[in-house]
């Protein structure tokens, strides 16, 4: 039996808890201890990443931070001396499928008892969960929380060394550690933070109890890794937030996301998006800056929820449905040619037939190029986890086939667009079946097969789209 060392446990109380604090921008705090710095020398790590891009960016941090350490990734769990799960808790079957395959590592430890298993992200910052893995998942060694990132290397250390069960999950409001190692995943996209946390609190969502406070980075400190990644090569920046509307407001700025969009636009790098948008703050002045620099790409992912009011309210979203039309059409008159994508949830608390029709009812109105569709599954700490609910769940599947129905149709529409067209597409890679099919994404972020000779990763190039697809556009180079 291990020993067992004091337990930081996460706590939904805490985690709900919203103080008028600023939160501390630390740019000196990490360090890894010189004894540390070559305890993953000759070992492997296998790291697994589920959830939304913000996990994304965060495992690009855990994999830097391993490979500070000395580590080196690997591609099987079978070879890994170390392996850690970044994981995502926004509905029960993403936290199922997690909680499945930490099961299956079961007789990976078995056979090799030094292995370790770790548990990090959003599942990590959920009290009722972490109470679970303790009770019945014996073979995870190691959990952490989002704010415990910056704390790897002691963390490993202790669960490596001393053999203990390690559990390290902050239930506070966060702060920001800058000058964090990182090791990017893609060599011509870059994701790069803008923001932490939600303070919207949705009241089906667990976003705002697992990443804390809003809380901005510094202008500065993003354009200071923008230009780093010009410097490096890189032609995208995807600028990330829960909200990236809210960005500056903590730190007191007027038109903060308006102001730091039109700052990265003027750094020059080739393509910027960002996500995600939240209708509510969505103003004026960004969608100008939209509309003005022609390397903010046309492509806005504008989640809906919901087409309704009623169920507008009830989740808390504080807009409705007609505000969602003025902010779209006003984003379409704005940005030509821009492509829309969204997020919508069916099977809401008690939402009614006709609820569920004006859903349907915005979505022939906005004709979506791609919608995320889920069926909403109820959170533990969350509001909307406490409301009783009249609707089977037969009803909620039957509305998600006749939703996916309707996107799929739109989205075949919405790329009709481009038959015969010229795009400019940038390169990702090579079809894996053939090599001189390519792949990578328009403007508009449509995905493009193409065949050409003569292009590598990370150019952008000229493709003529000779047939279209519901979810993809296939073409040809064309040469300058
Ligand atoms: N911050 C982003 C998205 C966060 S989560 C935003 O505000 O849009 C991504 C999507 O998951 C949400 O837009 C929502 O559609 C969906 N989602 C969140 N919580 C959910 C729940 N409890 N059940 C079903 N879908 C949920
Ligand atoms: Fe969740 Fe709403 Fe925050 Fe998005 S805005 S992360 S849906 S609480
Ligand atoms: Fe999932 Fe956490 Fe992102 S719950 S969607 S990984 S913020």
């Amino acid at each position: 039996m291990k020993k067992e060392m004091n337990f930081n446990l996460p706590s939904i109380n805490e985690a709900r808890r919203r103080t008028k604090n600023s939160p501390k921008i630390e740019h000196q705090l990490f360090d890894i201890p010189v004894q540390l710095r070559n305890m993953g020398t000759g070992r492997l790590y296998y790291l697994r990443t589920y959830g939304c891009q913000a996990n994304q960016r965060d495992s690009e941090t855990i994999a830097g931070i391993l490979e500070l350490m000395g580590y080196k990734a690997c591609d099987s769990e079978e070879e890994a001396d170390v392996i850690l799960l970044n994981t995502c808790a926004i509905r029960k079957n993403a936290e199922d499928k997690v909680l499945g395959e930490i099961g299956n590592l079961k007789k990976l430890k078995r056979r090799n008892p030094d292995l370790i298993i770790g548990v990090g992200g959003c599942m990590a910052q959920e009290e009722a969960i972490v109470k679970e893995l303790l009770c019945k998942y014996p073979q995870v060694d190691l959990i952490f929380g989002t704010h415990n990132i910056a704390n790897l290397p002691r963390l490993l250390a202790n669960a490596v060394f001393a053999k203990e069960k390690t559990v390290e999950v902050f239930s506070k409001e966060g702060e920001i550690i800058e000058d964090l190692p990182s090791s990017r995943f893609q060599q011509h996209k870059a994701w790069v933070n803008i923001m932490y946390g939600c303070d919207k609190f949705c009241s089906y969502c667990i976003v705002p109890y697992t990443r804390g406070k809003e809380r901005s980075r510094l202008i500065e400190d993003i354009l200071k890794e923008v230009d780093e990644l010009i410097k490096g090569g890189y032609k995208e920046v995807c600028l990330l937030g829960q909200n990236v509307n809210a960005y500056g407001k903590d730190l007191g700025m007027e038109a903060g996301f308006a102001t730091l969009l039109e700052a990265v636009a003027k750094t020059g790098i080739a393509r910027i998006r960002f996500m995600t948008s939240h209708p509510w703050n969505f103003d004026d002045n960004t969608v100008a800056i939209c509309g003005k620099y022609a390397n903010i790409m046309p492509y806005i992912h504008l989640p809906l929820q919901s087409g309704n009011d009623e169920i507008l309210r009830k989740m808390n979203r504080r807009y409705t449905a007609s505000e969602y039309r003025t902010l779209f059409d006003k984003l379409k008159k704005a940005i030509p040619g821009c492509s829309f994508t969204t997020d919508i949830i069916v099977g809401f608390p008690n939402e009614s037939d006709e609820a569920f029709e004006d859903t349907l009812a915005m979505v022939d109105y906005c004709q979506f190029d791609n919608a995320f569709t889920f069926i909403f599954s109820p959170r533990i700490g969350t509001p909307a986890y406490n409301m009783t609910d009249s609707i089977d769940a037969k009803t909620k599947e039957e509305r998600l086939a006749r939703l996916n129905k309707k996107v799929a149709y739109y989205a075949n529409q919405a790329n009709q667009r481009f038959l015969d067209q010229v795009v400019e597409v940038l390169v990702d890679g090579y079809s894996k079946k053939n090599e001189n099919v390519f792949s990578g994404y328009t403007k508009e972020n449509k995905l493009v097969n193409f065949q050409s000779e003569n292009v590598k990763p990370g150019d952008i190039v000229k493709v003529k789209i000779t047939a279209v697809k519901s979810f993809s556009l296939d073409g040809k180079m064309i040469e300058e």
